[in-house]
């Protein structure tokens, strides 16, 4: 194995994506092949890596009585969540749409968790009558509405309240969700009326106590900021007679792009356990929603370099995926490694990686040193997360195709999108 650049860090997904022989590889496939059989932009994701991250937290686990439920918004391909509900995952889903597919996927519906601030009747009814295992509710609003689909088709809403524990998730604030002036849950302050709102609803059956502070967490902090007034609220709703059965962390942890250092499961349950059991509350289920860390180092998005423009304040290496594909270096800026997949030797300049997208948004990678020519392919680090799952059709580009590996084979699990596909179900004006 021969790293290209001593400077840069290690590649992220290791060991799943490594040089070997200077081609990087995923697990035993050389990605160069991939890209030559399927085409750039290419998602290819690690079977391997998937399973270890599950891992991780199964291990973690041990005894204690935690579900899983994996953050699909992350990565909702269906062979992804095909892989999670095989290990015995739950899903945290946020629309119709994701029940459909998580259900395609055969995930077991009593282990479906279904969050999000704006859930419509029709959303609710496909989960009642899946019989899904929670509601996260977030608003009184929503409260009403649940409990006339409940009774609508005689059946009781499993429901737990998302509370806004009102704390800094330090981490990107278009990502930061359990602060008093985002839109998400219900005040801590006003969560106990709205309990009380809900116990008075005869469509509603009231489980459990929820929260999701925010996303790309590196450190553990904040969960415990909001731990502790959740307990409050769980010891003052005992005190008014409603029984907890569950208590949901949401997701939130973070994973390594460049240099953090992300706590790990292992070192979140055990805190979490440590505080729940000085409180009187080790009886509690604890749920948690984990998107990112099951599969944003488990995949790369590989793109070719179509043109190299030398401008005078900058260098561009312009490649054929670009933000639609790939959107958040412009929306949150944020980083994602960028490797050749065939490392030259030479000086290296320095390349801002930009798509043809016409936004000056549009850039994967900025200030890389590179050692570039035309036709070369390049590997994006840590995109199995929020990358396929927030894919657009701007400028009427088609979305990527999706590879999975597993050991020395590889699978193709979504075709790349044709321009038929495109202007499918588009028609003009006589
Ligand atoms: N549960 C709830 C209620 C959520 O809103 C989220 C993520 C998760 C779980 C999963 O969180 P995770 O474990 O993945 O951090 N597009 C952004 C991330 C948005 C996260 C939205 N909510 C990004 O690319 O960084």
């Amino acid at each position: 194995m021969t790293a290209p650049f001593p400077a840069l860090p290690e590649l992220a997904g290791q060991p799943y994506f490594q040089y070997r022989n200077n081609v990087l590889y995923a697990e035993d496939v050389p990605l160069d092949h991939l890209a030559g059989q399927l085409g750039t932009p290419l998602y290819v994701y690690s079977r391997a890596a998937l399973k270890a991250a599950w891992e991780t937290y199964r291990s973690a686990i041990g005894q204690r009585p935690v579900l899983v439920c994996y953050g699909m918004k992350a990565n909702s391909t269906l062979a992804v969540l095909k892989e999670f509900a095989r290990l015995g995952a739950g899903f945290d889903i946020v629309s119709g749409g994701e029940l459909k597919r998580a259900l395609a996927a055969g995930a077991d519906s009593s282990k479906i968790v279904f969050s999000g601030v704006g859930k419509q009747a029709w959303e609710m009814r496909d989960a009642l009558a899946a019989q899904v295992k929670c509601f996260n509710v977030e608003s009184e609003a929503e409260l009403h509405r649940l409990s006339e689909v409940a009774l609508d088709l005689g059946v009781r809403a499993p429901v737990s309240l998302r509370v806004n524990p009102d704390v800094d998730a330090q981490t990107h604030p278009y990502i930061s969700t359990g602060l008093k002036e985002n839109k998400f849950g219900i005040a801590i302050e006003s969560a106990l009326d709205a309990y009380r709102v809900a116990q008075s609803l005869p469509g509603l059956d009231i489980v459990g106590v929820d929260c999701h502070i925010g996303s790309q967490l590196t450190d553990i902090t904040p969960y415990f900021d909001a731990l502790e007034k959740l307990l409050d609220l769980i010891e003052k709703l005992d005190q008014t007679g409603i029984r907890i059965k569950h208590l949901d962390l949401g997701g939130g942890l973070g994973i390594r792009y460049t240099d953090e250092t992300p706590p790990s499961p292992k070192a979140l349950l055990d805190r979490v356990f440590e505080r729940l059991n000085a409180r009187g509350q080790g009886h509690l289920q604890l749920v948690l929603e984990p998107g990112r860390s099951l599969v944003g180092n488990a995949g790369v998005l590989l793109t070719t370099v179509q043109y190299l423009k030398h401008a005078e304040a900058r260098n561009f290496a312009i490649v054929d995926a670009a933000m639609n594909d790939l959107l958040r270096p412009a929306l949150y800026e944020a980083f994602h490694g960028v490797r050749a997949l065939r490392p030259r030797a030479g000086k290296p300049t320095e390349y801002d990686i930009v798509g043809p997208v016409c936004e000056s948004a549009d850039w994967l990678a900025r200030q890389r040193l590179l050692t570039l020519e035309q036709g070369d392919v390049l590997a994006v680090e840590s995109a199995g997360a929020y990358s396929m799952a927030m894919a657009s059709n701007y400028n009427t580009r088609t979305r990527a195709a999706e590879a999975m590996v597993d050991g020395d084979k590889y699978y193709v699990v979504r075709q790349r999108e044709t321009l038929d596909d495109l202007l499918r179900g588009e028609s003009t004006l006589p």
